[in-house]
């Protein structure tokens, strides 16, 4: 089946070694890499930014041969990137231009469950839908994906994915390279398989797979590109935009960059490091030195974590991803401050619940996803600790919506630098626990969930998924309407 792979009785080893492909050194870089186009935004009542999304079908050209059956938003692949500040209202009118139904949901967004796109908000074949909330969080790099249950696999993978850029005074106040295109580059990394006829390759075998692993690395839809680089730092947002595929990203030379934000925003201190894990949904900003006239390449490396992430050294493949060129001078008027952000620390606050979570086999705690079941509510304001495990042999990951949490621990040692920042979505290698605490907002509502899940799409559709709702004072956990009963 093309570069697509399964799960054979091979176990993890085979379904890795089939999407094998070694590529240091072996990419041409013959194509500059896009950059998606900042959303033109119109302005609303009371100073509301006013943005119109168009979900449709379309073909695109990815390689030599024929071109890709591909849906996109406001284009043929891929959106734009969705910008807006701290305070600011939003209203967004989405189109659904597809045969079927489909949803959008704001991955990372502190927003109302009536309108975070989710499984129960769906946008019928031909519908519209109007999404509005005021931003009320720190500057982040949040993105954008279908989220109907059981198709957000495939509509993802299809390429309905864009960033949503949150701004705030105090990232603004920083002088951290941050010219849109230039020298603050936009990054969604994805992998595809490719059928003989250049069309996407999906077809997983049921039960027990990590969804489909592609052999062609994507950024912002191109195969292979290059970004001319013309300041001495370059800041990266990068997005593992992939269904199933982690990445261990670090540079051809080895050299060192710093980590400054992860799903929520900024770190309280930039963080250097030589190698970064993103799984799926994750993002992170990274701030790298060039000099005059260098080139270099952003690769994936196999797991530097030894026996720890064991299974995850199945990747033991080289990806280059795109190429650095430096020009022969390089602006140099940005800064990478050592302090960023300050951040709450929740470690000492009163804890209202506690909860844990095991993942395992497409089910949470043993139960898969439920349109019509309200797994439990949190009480809105209140700080809760979740304990999340995952007890199977392959690497899962775990998503919150609506809030940002904290890590904890991991298998009760203090987490890793890079598990400083606030967090929506992390990394669940086997066997390990994880404990998170988070506090729940004020946008309450008894009758509609949030979402929490595996973010390996496929293990999402699944059934690895639960529902939570946010409870005002007094409020008894509802019932989801009829109307979201559909499976
Ligand atoms: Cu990015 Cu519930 O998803
Ligand atoms: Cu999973």
């Amino acid at each position: 089946i093309g570069g697509a792979v399964a799960l054979g009785g091979g176990g993890l080893g085979a379904y890795y070694a089939a999407a094998k492909r070694d590529t240091a050194g072996k990419i041409a870089f013959d194509r500059a890499l896009p950059i998606p186009a900042l959303a033109e935004a119109g302005s609303g009542a009371a100073g509301a930014r006013v943005f119109t999304l168009g979900i449709r079908p379309g073909e695109t050209r990815f390689k030599d041969g024929p071109p890709t059956r591909t849906w996109g938003v406001n284009g043929t692949y891929l959106g734009p990137t969705i910008r807006a500040r701290r305070g600011e209202r939003v209203e967004l009118t989405v189109r659904n231009g597809l045969d079927q139904e489909t949803s959008l949901h704001w991955h990372g967004m502190h927003l109302p469950a009536a309108v975070d796109g989710g499984p129960h908000q769906p946008v019928p074949a031909g519908g519209v839908w109007r999404p509005r909330w005021t931003i009320d969080q720190p500057a982040a790099t949040l993105w954008y994906h279908p989220h109907v249950h059981g198709a957000t696999a495939d509509h993802t993978y299809r390429g309905v994915t864009g960033l949503f850029i949150v701004d705030d005074e105090n990232a603004d106040a920083l002088n951290l390279p941050s010219e849109y295109g230039v020298d603050d580059v936009p990054m969604i990394v994805q992998d595809r398989a490719f059928d003989g006829d250049n069309q996407f390759e999906q077809r997983v075998p049921l039960g027990g797979s990590l969804g489909v692993i592609g052999d062609e690395i994507l950024v912002n839809g191109t195969i292979g590109p290059y970004f001319d680089v013309t300041t001495r730092l370059v800041r990266l947002r990068l997005l593992n935009g992939s269904n199933a595929r982690l990445y261990n990203f670090g540079f051809s030379d080895d050299r060192s960059f710093s980590l400054i934000a992860t799903d929520g925003g900024l770190l309280a201190e930039p963080w250097e490091t030589t190698r970064l894990h993103l799984s799926p949904g994750e993002r992170a900003e990274v701030v790298v030195a060039f000099r005059p006239g260098e080139r270099v390449e952003l690769r994936s490396y196999p797991s530097d974590h030894g026996g720890s992430l064991g299974r995850l050294d199945g990747f033991d493949d080289r990806l280059d991803i795109c190429r650095f060129r430096a020009a022969g001078t390089l602006a140099d008027d940005t800064e990478l401050p050592a302090v960023l952000a300050a951040l709450p620390d929740l470690a000492g606050e009163a804890v209202a619940e506690e909860r844990s979570f095991v993942l395992a086999s497409d089910r949470i705690n043993g139960r898969p996803m439920a349109m019509d079941r309200i797994d439990f509510g949190v009480r809105g304001g209140t700080v809760e600790v979740w304990e999340v495990t995952n007890d199977n042999g392959y690497p899962h990951n775990f998503h919150v919506h609506d809030v940002r949490f904290q890590v904890l621990s991991v298998d009760d040692e203090p987490p890793g630098p890079h598990l400083r920042g606030r967090k929506d979505t992390v990394l669940l290698p086997p066997g390990r626990r994880y404990r998170l605490a988070m506090r729940f907002g004020d946008h309450t509502d008894p009758n509609v969930p949030y979402m929490y899940h595996c973010h390996l799409l496929r293990h999402e559709d699944e059934g690895m998924m639960g529902q939570f709702v946010v409870l005002g004072e007094g409020e008894q956990v509802g019932v989801v309407p009829k109307a979201h009963h559909h499976p």
